[in-house]
């Protein structure tokens, strides 16, 4: 069932339809590694299920198959997300079209199932982030997201303690029941108080989830009676996989190797990654004068889509100024967790990158 009817499901959008959304970027909508089963990230999706199913029996339905395809009502404005935010920007989000993005966050559907008289809901899937290139950042990633409405006239106070309980209980029994936790102060434009959760793990504080009661005017929008009141969370599931399974880098996910599938053959939490090899990294430097509206996603996304999953890190080595001009310097590291590279082959890939980059960047190689 999707939340909205009209948005066709992306395996049976005509490609024109694909509008400015790259290539790479747009298959991996069809690839579902949240329903793949003994993928990591499907283990831990069904975790999170069976963990609100024993605690609320029959409550909360899980939705895993919607369409990323949303509009920017339903990504952003629905949720309050102010016009000027960064997060709607199309250097950080994929838009189809003016109106139509890949979805930002799983938060999106909550509103339509609101109006379609939903009181209870898990949701899972891709999301979709223009970002930089480094270990724990791809641009697709998976969430879990939860809305829940309460009775009438239910106090905001009992609602919050209840939100507070369930996801504590969720990171115990993820972590252990001893892991350490705390909360934080969160900021999200549709909850309101905003609450962040963490777990120290490994010598370090790690976000594990978003929450907080749903914003008035969400819930108004979402046709919601005055005197009802509820809460939402989302939680993202590449980052608390690593951390869980020890697996090293977020492209594993998307590895077809059958050393990495094989060592999730339990499909439970107790599965741990060992690395199968180190293969060296082949560094290259590309230098530039910028000449006008210069991003680092729209660097990072031209090496992605020219080197694919064999680039590993993006990022800035240096930055100066001469005569009112900037100079930026950025070293990509590429590396294959599955095989050796040859220097012929990433040296192709390094000169149509820069290419890439001289004709569609505004900028000037050195
Ligand atoms: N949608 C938020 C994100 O992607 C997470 C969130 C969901 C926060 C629901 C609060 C309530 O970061």
């Amino acid at each position: 069932t999707l939340a909205n009817s009209s948005v066709p499901a992306a395996e049976v959008m005509p490609a024109r339809i694909r509008g400015r959304v790259p290539e790479a970027i747009w298959r991996r909508t069809s690839a579902r590694l949240h329903k793949k089963p003994l993928h990591p990230l499907c283990t831990l999706r069904t975790e999170i299920a069976s963990y609100f199913e024993n605690r609320h029996p029959g409550v909360f339905n899980m939705h895993s198959d919607l369409s990323p395809i949303v509009t920017t009502k339903q990504c952003f404005d629905d949720l309050l997300v102010p016009v000027d935010h960064p997060s709607r920007a199309p250097t950080d989000t994929y838009y189809v079209d003016d109106d139509v993005v890949l979805r930002t966050h799983m938060t999106a559907h909550d509103v339509a199932f609101m109006q379609q008289g939903k009181t209870a809901l898990l949701l899972c899937g891709d999301v979709y982030r223009r970002d930089t290139v480094d270990r724990t950042h791809y641009p697709v990633f998976h969430q879990v997201d939860s809305m829940r409405l309460y009775p009438p006239a239910t106090e905001r106070a009992l609602i919050q303690r209840d939100l507070q309980a369930d996801l504590t209980g969720l990171a115990y029994h993820l972590f252990g029941s001893d892991a350490k936790l705390r909360w934080v102060d969160g900021y999200f434009p549709f909850t309101s108080p905003s609450f962040e959760l963490e777990v120290f793990w490994e010598g370090e504080w790690l976000e594990l989830l978003g929450c907080g009661l749903l914003h008035r005017e969400v819930l108004f929008k979402a046709n919601v009676a005055s005197d009802v009141n509820g809460w939402a969370f989302g939680l993202g599931l590449e980052r608390l996989a690593m951390v869980l399974f020890q697996i090293p880098d977020i492209r594993l996910f998307w590895s077809e190797d059958e050393r990495f599938a094989s060592q999730f053959s339990s499909g439970t939490l107790s599965d741990r990654f060992k690395p199968f090899s180190s293969f060296p990294s082949v560094e290259k430097d590309i230098s530039f004068w910028v000449n006008g509206n210069f991003h680092e996603n729209d660097l990072c996304e031209i090496a992605r889509s020219l080197g694919g999953d064999l680039v590993e890190n993006v990022s800035l080595l240096d930055r100066f100024q001469r005569d009112g001009n900037i100079s930026l310097c950025y070293r990509m590291v590429f590396r294959s967790m599955e095989r050796s590279l040859t220097h012929d082959e990433i040296n192709n890939i390094y000169y149509d990158i820069r290419e890439s980059v001289a004709t569609s960047l505004p900028v000037t190689l050195r």
